[in-house]
């Protein structure tokens, strides 16, 4: 497994992380024993960064996190946490004193006295433009609250305007085989200002394995099912925004230039790891298969410019017309 530096954090992180998002909620159930099975599949494999928020399965998912790290200490394992989803999603609502409440509040879920990380969790355009939230940030990392901080973006302009921020440290965005319009700005700018890059969604909430067709149905407490029109959050976080069906005929297209010996989801993967700019990609694992397929990644050869050459065509031709100009 390959290791990269995490932009201003320094911190050492595998290049294929683990979202767990699943391990909290919103994905169908997911049991206690295996939220625990695929946090240790994924470290036995050579993950070290793991992505969680606050607000998945409202603390579920770091509370598994914290367990995880006491049962492998000294194994340099870093967590990411993220804050802000549990209030309404207004600029006033991001107050000084909110701020220091959701980190105490992830120290404890975390049982940590170091937040490695943290990240505002895709807050709203004000957020970015309130100079009071940044110097709260800064104060918390000044006492040892948090290691660092970033901020999970929607759009390309935002994570643009982050990054002038200079104690982000990292920005986390979708950037997948549906999302390349990160690869024109955003990337080359963060490369520039060592700000890390965390690609979020790479499958494509699963889409990019290549596994579901015309006929799959998803639980109704799978955000899959329940936000597939933006009708809970944004819905560029559910398929990328891509509508199903034009997911799956640009998915099929996407499995004729497969590599022998290669799943597509590994093709959908080792394309995030490769792009320049990119630190970590962190796909989100409903069990330890998963988790094990998907850590194997780090270790795979790039991708022949064919393949990437294809994945750019099947982009511009059929996807980008539905993305390219929200996010
Ligand atoms: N706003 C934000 O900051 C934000 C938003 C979204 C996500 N995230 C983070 O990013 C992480 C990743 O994104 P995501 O989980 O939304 O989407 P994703 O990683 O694109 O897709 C995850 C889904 O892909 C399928 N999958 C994973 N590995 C597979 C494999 N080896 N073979 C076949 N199928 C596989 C599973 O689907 P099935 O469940 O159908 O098996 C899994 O639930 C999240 O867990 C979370 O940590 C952050």
């Amino acid at each position: 497994m390959e290791v990269r530096a995490l932009g201003k954090t320094g911190l050492p992180v595998s290049v294929v992380g683990l979202g767990c998002w699943q391990l909290g909620a919103g994905w169908g159930e997911v049991t206690d024993a295996d939220a625990m099975e695929t946090l240790h599949a994924a470290a036995d494999s050579g993950v070290t960064f793991f992505d969680t928020a606050d607000a998945y399965g409202d603390g579920r998912s770091e509370r598994f996190i914290a367990r995880l790290l006491k049962e492998r200490p000294g194994e340099g394992l870093v967590v990411a946490t993220k804050c802000g989803r549990r209030v309404p999603q207004e600029t006033a609502n991001y107050t000084p004193t909110a701020l220091k409440e959701w980190a105490k509040r992830s120290q404890d879920n975390l049982e940590l006295d170091t937040i490695p990380l943290t990240q505002l969790h895709c807050p709203p355009d004000g957020v970015y433009e309130t100079d009071a939230v940044f110097d709260t940030l800064d104060g918390l990392v000044a006492d040892g609250v948090l290691g660092a901080y970033g901020v999970s973006i929607e759009t390309v302009a935002q994570g643009l305007r982050a990054i002038e921020r200079p104690g982000v440290s990292t920005v986390q965005v979708i950037f997948n085989a549906f999302r390349l319009k990160p690869l024109e700005q955003l990337l080359p700018a963060c490369a520039a200002a060592n700000v890390g890059v965390i690609a979020r969604v790479p499958l494509a909430s699963g889409m990019l394995s290549g596994k579901y067709d015309e006929t799959t149905q998803f639980p109704s407490n799978d955000h899959r099912n329940f936000n597939r029109h933006g009708e809970a959050f944004n819905v560029g976080e559910t398929f990328s925004g891509v509508p199903y069906e034009v997911g799956l005929e640009a998915t099929r297209r996407l499995q004729g230039v497969v590599p022998e010996g290669w799943a597509l989801s590994e093709v959908a993967l080792r394309w995030c790891i490769d792009a320049r700019g990119v630190t970590t990609v962190i796909p989100g694992a409903r069990n330890a298969s998963q988790a094990r397929a998907n850590a194997a990644v780090g270790g795979r050869p790039a991708l022949p410019d064919a393949v990437i050459a294809e994945i750019k065509a099947t982009y511009a031709e059929m996807i980008a017309p539905y993305v390219a100009d929200r996010w």
